[in-house]
């Protein structure tokens, strides 16, 4: 084990996460025309509330999202609907009013918006006056995690380990490393990784490992510059990237293991498996849904 992986971090405790929710969603048109696609649900819960409660079993005491147009939904969602609790009052529907009631007090939550949709990598960079001098999580919302607790206490737990930004990994196959960008670096211990760059979308064969960038981050303000100064790439969208490899430039950055199953919600075939996962592991609904999916498919031969 190398002296940085022992070190103690001298850093402050991770309190903030960003969250981007600005972006157009168009792999899911028509639906996203009018609803953000951060807000569909896994069974009855939104992607975004999925990632919140994620954030705050972690620690997490302030969520700052980077929305945009159309994207109403998701500062209404984490509000409260005084109305609607009135309402489930008068019937008696106290559980289902707890569940309204306490999405509002899950954290502090706070608005910016991402005038122009120019990447990941820019709307981070619009929270830049609300992280001041701290370390901060990111989360992408259709990037979401199941089994073995909240996902981010991997990249919490590494950083506390090293003092250093964190990048989560999993492991792809190989002819998809083309898909993903793919940290490189020199082993620390199982599971950690002490990165030497990070190539977005590299060909299976030049690709140096297949552990793919997950939608989980730990960084540091010093990234905000590299995103600051950073040209748009192919496409016209500054990446998360560029800021990581920044990064690296200037002091280590390690990658973790997310020991999760992960589910691409951000694409159809992706959050219908999220979906049949979900609705699989719920109490009220498994059994009932396991037996419709099993006569279902026995009905198919
Ligand atoms: P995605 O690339 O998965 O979302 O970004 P997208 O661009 O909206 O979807 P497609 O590819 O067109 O279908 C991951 C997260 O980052 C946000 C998105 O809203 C999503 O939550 N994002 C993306 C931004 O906030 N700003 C951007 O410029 C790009």
């Amino acid at each position: 084990m190398s002296q940085e992986s022992k070190s103690t971090s001298s850093r402050p405790p991770v309190r903030k996460a960003v969250i981007p929710v600005a972006g157009f969603g168009t792999r899911f048109l028509p639906a996203t025309k009018a609803t953000p696609k951060e807000m569909f649900p896994l069974v009855d819960k939104p992607l975004t509330q999925y990632v919140v409660e994620e954030a705050v079993a972690c620690g997490i005491e302030e969520i700052i999202f980077i929305t945009g147009q159309a994207k109403r939904a998701i500062e209404d969602h984490f509000d409260r609907n005084i109305e609607l609790e009135y309402l489930l009052d008068n019937k008696g529907k106290k559980k289902q009013l707890e569940q309204v009631m306490e999405i509002a007090d899950k954290a502090d939550f706070a608005y910016v918006r991402q005038k122009e949709v120019l990447g990941l990598g820019h709307a981070i960079l619009q929270a830049r006056h609300l992280i001041g001098d701290e370390p901060f999580l990111v989360m992408t919302p259709d990037d979401i995690f199941s089994g073995n607790g909240p996902a981010s206490q991997a990249l919490i737990d590494a950083y506390e380990e090293t003092g250093t930004p964190i990048v989560g990994v999993q492991e792809v196959p190989k002819d998809r490393v083309h898909l993903y960008g793919i940290v490189s670096g020199e082993p620390v211990r199982d599971g950690l990784l002490k990165m030497s760059g990070i190539v977005e979308k590299p060909d299976p064969k030049t690709a140096l490992t297949n552990l793919a960038q997950c939608g989980r981050y730990i960084f540091i303000p010093e990234i905000f510059e590299h995103f600051a100064k950073a040209e748009p790439g192919p496409g016209g969208e500054i990446h998360i990237t560029v800021g990581t490899n920044g990064l690296i430039s200037e002091g280590p950055v390690h990658a973790v293991t997310i020991p999760n199953q992960y589910h691409d919600a951000g694409s159809k075939i992706g959050y219908l498996q999220a979906i049949v996962e979900f609705a699989l592991e719920r109490e009220d609904l498994g059994d009932e849904f396991k037996a419709y999916l099993k006569k279902r498919l026995a009905d198919e031969k």
